[in-house]
């Protein structure tokens, strides 16, 4: 409630200030103030929810912006109809900038007319649209990573522990066999991190035998019960468990917890993101690897360029490819280097 009233009286500010601009909205705000709508497709999930509590401690801290920002988000509980209606709503609130996590990556044109229609910038992050849509309008960008990289990075963990942990292939049959936990069909980040981790470990001479896969939709419940079902199809012949994010590594370690299997009959378990709860399951060699989704580096990218974006100050200082994209580095982390991802850590590494 006393959010939508700060909105409101920034609509009332931002219309006054709109109103000395006769000649229409391009960079209509009080320079000491913006306000920034941020809609995301569910409030479960894990590294999303960080994502956005970086980023919102990123507007607020003044560095980025020393003037007052006001951040509003909307969750849209995976329905995009849902997040479209959310969109018009923080336009009408008087949004100078949108931050939006689509729920269907294919399908933004509906806020993309929106958005123009108020002269709105628009950010999408993390679920990247198609390019051609991309195109649609001049003041679309994108925030996030390569998917490539972070399975290729996942591949090269693996490759690098099965080396040094031959008992792995507990079988001794000189192939690793594996399952593999995706996330959602069609999001960027679930074929291609899947694809890229399998061909690095062959590239890397390391054998490999696909038992199965499994979606289970970045989710750590949905991932226990994709697990429990290969477990009680392959029992104990799974040696490696590839998942697109910690969480599902996780869910898949809850299903052999439930099953109370000893730990020397446990596969190895990959993940992809760096949650607080991946990072502790690194630190207790639960999880023998993860790669690092920097959820600071592309926080603090969408604020400056959600600055820039209204502004209209800094934008020559972002570095972009394409001229609209905008994507952060991952990190490999293992047993060896968690420690460098403690708050404390990353805060300084800034
Ligand atoms: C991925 C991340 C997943 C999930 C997904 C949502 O980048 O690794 O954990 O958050 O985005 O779009
Ligand atoms: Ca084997």
């Amino acid at each position: 409630m006393r959010g939508k009233r700060i909105m409101a009286a920034g609509l009332l500010l931002s219309m006054s200030v709109l109103s000395l601009c006769a000649c229409g909205r391009q960079y209509p705000v009080a320079e000491d103030k913006i306000y920034v709508g941020v809609a995301y497709y569910d409030k479960s999930d894990t590294f999303l929810n960080e994502f956005i509590t970086c980023f919102q401690k990123e507007m607020e801290k003044g560095e980025t912006f020393d003037g007052n920002a006001t951040v509003t988000v909307r969750d849209a509980g995976s329905l995009q109809q849902t997040q479209d209606d959310q969109v018009k709503e923080l336009i009408n609130a008087g949004c100078d900038v949108l931050c939006v996590n689509l729920v269907n990556r294919t399908d933004p044109s509906e806020i993309i007319n929106i958005a123009r229609e108020n002269d709105v910038p628009i950010i999408f992050f993390n679920r990247e649209p198609v390019a051609e849509d991309m195109l649609q309008w001049e003041r679309l960008y994108y925030v996030g990573a390569d998917a490539r990289q972070s399975g290729v990075m996942q591949g090269e963990l693996a490759a690098e522990a099965i080396r040094e942990n031959p008992q792995i292939d507990r079988n001794r049959d000189g192939k690793i066999q594996y399952v593999v936990l995706e996330g959602e069909p069609g999001h960027q980040d679930s074929i291609i991190r899947t694809e890229n981790a399998v061909n690095t470990l062959k590239n890397k001479g390391i054998e490999l035998e696909k038992l199965s896969c499994g979606i289970a939709n970045w989710n750590r419940a949905q991932a226990q019960n994709r697990m429990m079902q290969m477990i009680s199809r392959h029992q104990n012949k799974i040696e490696l468990v590839l998942a697109n994010n910690d969480d599902m590594a996780l869910g898949a370690m809850d299903a052999y917890q439930k099953l109370n299997y000893t730990e020397a009959a446990l596969p190895a378990f990959f993940g992809i993101d760096g949650t607080d709860v991946g990072l502790e399951a690194v630190r207790e060699a639960k999880l023998s690897g993860t790669v690092y989704n920097d959820k600071e580096g592309q926080a603090a990218a969408m604020a400056q360029l959600a600055v820039a974006a209204v502004t209209g100050k800094g934008m020559e200082k972002i570095r972009f490819q394409d001229g609209k994209y905008i994507y952060l580095p991952y990190y490999k982390v293992t047993g060896d280097n968690v420690s460098d991802y403690s708050e404390e850590s990353i805060s300084t590494l800034q």
